[in-house]
């Protein structure tokens, strides 16, 4: 490659400067004008927008996306976990996998059921705390009047979808119910007397007897105080502690109260209630108890 000549060199130089000049010139004619909102107008009448006004422009548009973003996760959180705000239906976060978690459980229960109490067609059967009316459905499937009470919105909207409008279905607390005295054949509870709070357990109980015909029955199942058989009695309390403490507080200390209280057993006493029947389920971890009122 041949070397250019030093006053050729000169020559480019000067030529490169005339260039450039003519650039900048160009670009100066170019821009006429700046208007107040930081554009710039050519000679050809389009709308250019200038660097530092771009920069600023893409900041803004950051800032509020950005801004937009943290409210949408934000609420998202709030939504999922209730953030910030008292639950006021503790099953709202539960109901949807409920029927999953608890469904395998409940088949054994059904059975036990069954076998105490065969349903009769017509029979008129209240469920207290009837959640998604898992407990129900066995009795409606064999021609039974079904009542279902619970004070979860949630969980009694998944027992609406369930039975369509087969069943009277209120949301209502079990210490005050809307129903006449002695109207029902047999009213059934399982696993809601162990969360309620032990100043109002004795109100349910008043409750149950006062719904429930002479000749009726009350079939009550919760958690009971053992003893605990091994090994399968104790993967029960295993896998029972864990779904208590993912309840919340709340919900674990009510049911540890009433299991200190004797459980199922303990409110049987305090009610004078006579035990037709008893069955003990999963490992001594569950009780069920057909039950009729003293007086009759
Ligand atoms: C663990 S769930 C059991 C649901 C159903 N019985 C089952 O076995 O799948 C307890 C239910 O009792 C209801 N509950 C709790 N306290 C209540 C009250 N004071 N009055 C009516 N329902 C209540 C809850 O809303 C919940 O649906």
């Amino acid at each position: 490659m041949k070397n250019k000549p030093s006053g050729a060199r000169s020559n480019d130089r000067s030529k490169n400067k005339q260039s450039n000049m003519s650039l900048h010139a160009t670009a100066r004619r170019n821009i006429l004008h700046t208007a107040g909102d930081g554009t710039r107008t050519d000679h050809s009448g389009g709308k250019r927008i200038s660097l530092p006004y771009a920069a600023c422009e893409l900041k803004r548009y950051i800032a509020i996306s950005y801004r937009k973003q943290i409210l949408k996760v934000s609420t998202i959180l709030n939504g999922v976990f209730k953030l910030g705000t008292m639950p006021k239906d503790p099953y709202r976060k539960f109901v949807a996998i409920y029927d999953l978690v608890i469904g395998p459980t409940n088949f054994i229960i059904k059975k036990s059921r069954l076998n105490l109490v065969p349903p009769i067609p017509g029979m008129k059967v209240l469920d207290v705390g009837c959640g998604t009316g898992a407990d129900l459905k066995s009795y409606g499937e064999a021609g039974c009047e079904m009542y279902g009470i619970d004070l979860s919105p949630s969980m009694l909207e998944r027992a609406q979808i369930k039975f369509g409008g087969s069943a009277d279905l209120r949301l209502c607390d079990a210490a005050h119910t809307p129903f006449q005295d002695r109207f029902f054949d047999l009213v059934l509870s399982t696993y809601t007397l162990h969360e309620i709070p032990y100043k109002k357990r004795s109100s349910v109980i008043n409750e149950m007897i006062r719904v429930v015909k002479d000749d009726g029955n009350l079939l009550l199942t919760d958690f009971h105080t053992g003893p605990i058989r091994f090994p399968g009695g104790w993967i029960d309390k295993t896998f029972i502690t864990f779904l208590e403490i993912l309840a919340g507080r709340e919900h674990f200390l009510n049911g540890h109260d009433f299991l200190a209280r004797g459980g199922l057993q303990g409110l049987i006493n305090l009610h004078q209630l006579n035990v037709e029947s008893k069955r003990i389920i999963s490992g001594g971890n569950v009780a069920l108890f057909l039950l009729r009122v003293a007086s009759n």
